[in-house]
């Protein structure tokens, strides 16, 4: 076992990211979205340690973090102008973009595919450590595979403590779901993973945007969408809006039989189910869809360590970011657990 710092970023802190980097190692850091573990993405036996650490499966590749002066053109080629546009509204942010690759960064990165995922985080740490380390960086969320991912650096430590050398502390994400997974490989650009960049607002800048929905039988294009994820450590049932009274008999229920249940909902049905459940079992996502998506992840590692059972009920609002935030919430939560 070896210690893991959890450290501030600052100069000291930095050079002891970039040491560690160089060597072959893995640092965690913040992003306005979720904690992610990086490594030297033109080191591939650094790049094999995030999959062996994660426990993640190797036909998931990964996506490859850079500072917003970095010449993107040394990694992927084949930029439509579209793509061209999205970066330049859209970067830096919660946007992840696939290209060809140049076959510049290690293949083990994109687990053999002809495509590389590029990112430009805008977490002013996590700008500070990809411009003070000056190489790209792989690297998924800071999670155990399948586990909810992290919004701290604590969530990072309570996943890794022992296996990772640093964590760089940027406190708790703002943006909170995974950034909007976006192949700009086709004429019309596709959304492989919905965020909190939009398919609308995609297709306002492009002038159009595809949503991939993989039918019965066909290949997955983002290799990531098929597993199960973001699952807390305890049991879980899912509701949808229409069914929130069931959801209430169901807490009932369930404490009767002494079961530590707790209800995951917005604020405006947290205040609707205020006779049925009191508000210190209710796990309150809170009320737009951006506050939602902010909490989604923090509230469902609250709940693990409080629940025995987290019932989560839909909110009535369906759009927008609400559809990255139900994609996440169904996999957490609901029976679509393949
Ligand atoms: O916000 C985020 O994207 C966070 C932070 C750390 O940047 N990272 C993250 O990484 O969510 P990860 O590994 O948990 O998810 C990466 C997703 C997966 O669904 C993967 O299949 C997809 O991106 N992906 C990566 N490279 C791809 C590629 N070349 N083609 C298609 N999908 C790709
Ligand atoms: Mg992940």
């Amino acid at each position: 076992m070896m210690e893991t710092l959890i450290l501030k970023t600052d100069e000291n802190s930095l050079s002891s990211a970039k040491k560690i980097l160089e060597e072959g190692g893995l640092v965690a850091f913040p992003t306005e979205t979720v904690y992610g573990l990086g490594a030297n993405a033109f080191d591939g036996e650094a790049v094999k340690k995030i999959y062996e650490v994660k426990g993640r499966p190797q036909d998931n590749p990964l996506i490859v973090h850079v500072h917003k002066d970095y010449d993107i053109e040394r990694i992927v080629c084949d930029i439509p102008q579209y793509a061209r546009s999205l970066a330049q509204k859209f970067m830096p942010g919660p946007l992840t973009m696939v290209f060809k690759s140049r076959g510049a960064v290690s293949p083990i990165v994109s687990c053999g595919l002809d495509t590389v995922g590029v990112r430009v985080p805008s977490h002013p740490d996590a700008q500070k450590f990809l411009k003070y380390v000056d190489l790209p960086i792989a690297a998924p969320s800071a999670n155990i595979s399948k586990h909810v991912s992290p919004v701290t650096a604590g969530h990072v430590y309570a996943d890794f403590a022992g296996r990772i050398p640093l964590i760089l502390d940027g406190g708790k994400c703002t943006g909170g779901i995974e950034s909007t997974v976006l192949d700009c490989t086709g004429e019309i650009p596709c959304v492989l993973r919905s965020g909190l960049v939009t398919r609308e607002m995609i297709a306002e800048v492009a002038g159009d945007c595809n949503v991939f929905v993989p039918k019965a039988g066909e290949k997955v294009r983002s290799p990531g969408m098929k597993y199960k994820h973001y699952s807390p450590n305890c049991l879980t049932m899912l509701f949808s809006y229409a069914e929130r009274s069931r959801a209430a008999e169901e807490y009932a229920r369930q404490r009767a039989e002494g079961v530590k249940a707790y209800v995951m909902c917005d604020e405006s049905l947290a205040a609707a189910l205020e006779k049925d459940v009191p508000s210190e079992h209710i796990l309150n996502l809170g009320r737009s869809g951006e506050e939602i998506a902010a909490n989604l992840y923090y509230k469902l590692r609250e709940g693990e360590s409080v629940a025995d059972l987290i019932i989560a009920v839909a909110p009535e609002k369906q759009d927008g970011v609400m559809v990255g935030v139900m994609n996440r919430l169904t996999k957490a939560c609901g029976g679509d657990k393949a």
